[in-house]
């Protein structure tokens, strides 16, 4: 540490420096994150707000409220009615708490599983770890869609947790929820839906009329869902969250904090200390972008998928292995040989997708960020790589 501190401008000369390493959204390059620039209301009141811990919400009682408020109008969207929700660091943090849900409702299990699909994300291993529940992983079949007998078949006097996906991280593809709901019916299994991803964009493609599967609390099988404001909600990073529809969980199995100035309090997260200028941020996006704000910045992330989903399938060598629902394009090789190549040579090209080798996939995730042009400069580099494998 220096014995005197530096002058603000020499501060902002070093972290330049420093920070150039680091993509930028506008550049084009970043193609597979799931995250994108906030908008800028969203970042001008995360700074104004940026002291607020709800890890204390007695002391701060109107960011407590207004979390309350913002989770029970996201759970109207999300077809429900009193929904409760809190906000967490992403999609991983929630998705933990889903599975401690599960496994604190079943004290009666003593080895608890939860089942859910190979497509699920990681952050269910790293949860399953952590809770030492074991996870009963379904097949897919060759469309990518889940098989459902498999699923059906692993559930057992062990099961605790069921999870269905509304936005799989490689495909996009969304669960067959009410399928999955039927199966665990009167069988006394939590039933989460991971829609981190998909949490915001499903309503609204809805309104726009592509066709969207039942996924979220109108599906009466459904207990919570994870939904990430920083994903497709363009919210701050990091801001995650996590709906529930029974009130009375919280109650049940929330952590009780004794010591707080505020106040003893429960709550069901991980982490203490916990921003509350993320989900203020997130509540003035919500007003500000409204419904027909989030319809027109996802018909634009769309157009484009449609855009990329065209010129991939004039180019010879590759091929789409699933119909994209929302705007994740998965890209494979016709002949089934690795993409590693491709996605090497794209690397070298500075275009930075993501890379799935377990199913032989990269994948593109149209986020606002990305443009027409990034696109089109793209599969101009993907033709010349595949032409030269
Ligand atoms: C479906 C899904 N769930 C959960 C997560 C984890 O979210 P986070 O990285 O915000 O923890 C991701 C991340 O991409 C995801 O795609």
């Amino acid at each position: 540490m220096l014995e005197d501190g530096l002058e603000k401008q020499e501060i902002l000369r070093l972290l330049d420096e420093k920070l150039k390493l680091d993509m930028r959204y506008d550049s084009g390059s970043i193609l597979g994150s799931m995250c994108t620039e906030p908008i800028n209301l969203g970042i001008e009141i995360y700074t104004k707000y940026v002291s607020k811990n709800l890890g204390d919400p007695g002391l701060f009682l109107g960011t407590a409220a207004l979390e309350e408020e913002l989770a029970t109008e996201i759970g109207e969207l999300f077809g429900g009615k009193n929904i409760i929700g809190s906000f967490t660091t992403g999609g991983s943090e929630a998705n933990l708490i889903a599975l401690r849900i599960a496994k604190k409702l079943r004290p009666d299990i003593k080895k608890p599983e939860v089942v859910l699909p190979i497509s699920a994300h990681i952050s269910f291993d790293k949860a399953a770890d952590i809770l030492d529940i074991k996870l009963r992983k379904v097949k897919l079949q060759n469309d990518f869609s889940i098989n459902i007998n498999h699923f059906e078949s692993l559930v057992n006097k062990n099961t605790c947790g069921a999870i269905g996906v509304a936005g799989t991280t490689s495909l996009g593809l969304v669960d067959p929820i009410e399928e999955i709901g039927e199966i665990i019916s009167g069988k006394d299994i939590f039933f989460h839906i991971d829609a981190a991803f998909g949490g915001f964009i499903l309503p609204f493609l809805k309104n726009l009329n592509f066709t969207t599967p039942p996924w979220d609390f109108s599906v009466e099988h459904v207990d919570s869902i994870t939904a990430d404001p920083h994903k497709m909600g363009m919210g701050i990073i990091p801001t995650g969250g996590i709906f529930l529809r029974d009130k009375s969980i919280l109650q049940k199995i929330g952590f009780e904090i004794p010591y707080l100035a505020g106040g003893i309090s429960k709550h069901l997260h991980i982490v203490g200390t916990r921003p509350g200028g993320t989900i203020i941020a997130f509540w003035a996006i919500i007003k500000s972008l409204g419904i027909k704000g989030f319809n027109k910045i996802i018909q634009k992330c769309m157009d484009n998928t449609s855009y990329l989903i065209k010129r991939i399938r004039e180019i010879q060598g590759i091929k789409i292995p699933a119909k994209p629902v929302m705007n994740v394009v998965g890209i494979t090789t016709e002949n089934g040989e690795s993409v590693c190549e491709i996605d090497e040579q794209l690397r070298k090209r500075n275009w930075l997708t993501g890379k799935f080798e377990e199913f032989n996939l990269i994948r593109v995730v149209v986020m606002p960020h990305v443009q027409k042009a990034h696109l089109k400069n793209f599969c101009d580099d993907l033709e010349k790589i595949t032409q030269n494998l």
